[in-house]
């Protein structure tokens, strides 16, 4: 039982500590296998935010039930799926999400039946690691947990109380990362606004100040932001740290109050509004994504059409649109679905093309301005290309030669689907 496999869903904050379970075991002495076919040890690090990528995750673990029967495997699900559904699971070993740390122990040991252990008494942060595919990011969890109970989310029952790492841990491991080659960090919180509230530490606007100053550091990203939490003190973090990139997350979720309302956001669309003038401001470029959450219970018509017309309002550069499921534990899972799934869906695919359409239009702003890109990996398309992201998080294609990880100014010549192609400058 050596070679291990690790397969991993939902956000990046479970990318992020797949790979520290990764780099956990490979210094136990277990070895990351290809695949699933060559692996003794198949781990799944799962999701519970949306009832269907749930179900999505019990069809995998049958199939890897399947498996077992030809051959030895041992089969561990860990994470927020896990610690949801934990007794519904049919795997050897069902890990909560703050027992990750338990992992090596666990496998030295003999598993004769189903272990379980979804306690959250305790959390411990292991170190941070560099991103898989592109060692110059590392994805870097600040806190964990999150205190806001959305009335649809899972996550606080799933992830519990918000606790944020000790900002000297952090900006040690952020310098031992940036020695080693770590370009980009991105930093990780389910709720990352009110990072340091919890402890009494410096907040989320400091915290940028000091990573800034970090030699070898070239780009910072945070994710995700609340509207509530996100002040002008962080605004002004970002636009006064150049290395802390204007490409903003920022879950608007509704474009209706008394949806807003319902959903415990705690701010009010005009609130949001108000964000957006105070980051137009600055008068420099930058970019928005966010999150749509359409068919919450008793989302009427009109509710959606406010919806609507935030996002042309608002003119969002990419956006995440999800259909509402109801969760367990949570308050809008009490309150009475008044859409049928076909009417949700269809608010769904009416929002995706609005947005879809505002997209192709404003990536088109990008037309012949200048952007920096730090260099990800030859093009896919052209191997005398490279690709990487501008600050603004577009894909942007270049030509080669470029070191890989190195900044490239570029004037942005072309536009094609979603991708921008640069030249040179
Ligand atoms: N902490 C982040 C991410 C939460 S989960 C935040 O506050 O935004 C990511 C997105 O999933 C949410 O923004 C929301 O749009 C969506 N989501 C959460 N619960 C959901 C549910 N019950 N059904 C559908 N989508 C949901
Ligand atoms: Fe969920 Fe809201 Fe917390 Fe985000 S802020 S993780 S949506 S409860
Ligand atoms: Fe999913 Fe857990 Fe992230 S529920 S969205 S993997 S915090």
């Amino acid at each position: 039982m050596k070679y291990f496999y690790i397969e991993t869903y939902g956000c990046q904050m479970n990318a992020a500590q797949s790979g520290q379970v990764k780099e956990m075991l490979c210094r136990s002495g277990f070895i990351p296998g290809e695949d699933y076919r060559s692996a003794d040890i198949i781990i799944i690090n799962a999701c519970s935010v949306r009832e269907h990528a749930e179900k999505k995750v019990f069809d995998r673990i049958s199939f890897f039930q399947s498996l077992k029967k030809k051959r030895k495997i041992l089969l561990m699900v860990i994470g927020c799926f896990a610690q949801n559904n934990g007794e519904k699971i049919n795997a050897d070993l069902v890990l909560g999400t703050s027992r990750f740390h338990t992992i090596p122990e666990l496998l030295s040991r003999k598993i004769r039946e189903k272990y379980l252990d979804l306690d959250m008494e305790e959390y411990l942060f292991l170190p941070p690691v560099h991103e898989e595919q592109y060692p110059f990011r590392a994805l870097v969890d600040i806190m964990k947990g999150c205190n806001h109970y959305c009335s649809y989310c899972i996550v606080p029952f799933v992830r519990g109380r918000q606790i944020s790492r000790k900002s000297g841990d952090i900006l040690r491991e952020v310098r031992d990362l940036a020695d080693k080659g770590t370009r980009e960090i991105i930093l990780l919180g389910q709720n990352i606004n009110n990072f340091g509230q919890d402890n009494k530490d410096i907040g989320l606007a400091e915290l940028l100040f000091h990573i800034n100053a970090i030699p070898g550091i070239q780009r910072i990203r945070f994710l995700t932001s609340h509207p509530k939490d996100f002040t002008n003190e962080i605004i002004d973090a970002v636009f006064r740290n150049p290395k802390v990139c204007p490409s903003l997350h920022l879950p608007v979720q509704s474009g209706s109050d008394r949806v807003l309302g319902l959903m415990n956001r705690r701010y009010t669309r005009e609130q949001y509004l108000g964000i957006i003038r105070t980051i137009q401001s600055y008068g420099k470029e930058y970019s928005l994504s966010t999150d749509f959450l359409v068919g919450f219970p008793g989302e009427t018509e009109q509710d959606f059409m406010e919806t609507l017309s935030l996002a042309r309002e608002v003119r969002f550069d990419e956006a995440f649109l999800f259909k509402y499921s109801p969760r367990p534990n949570t308050r809008a899972s009490l309150l009475k679905e008044t859409l049928t799934a076909d009417e949700k869906k269809e608010r769904l695919s009416h929002l995706i093309k609005i947005q879809k359409d505002i997209e192709k239009e404003k990536i088109k702003d990008s037309l012949n301005k200048e952007r920096t890109v730090l260099a990800e990996d030859v093009s896919l398309k052209n191997k005398d290309q490279y690709s990487g992201r501008d600050e603004l998080n577009h894909m942007v294609v270049l030509p080669g030669p470029v070191q890989k990880g190195g900044m490239v100014r570029v004037r942005i010549r072309q536009i094609k689907g979603m991708t921008l192609i640069g030249e040179k400058i």
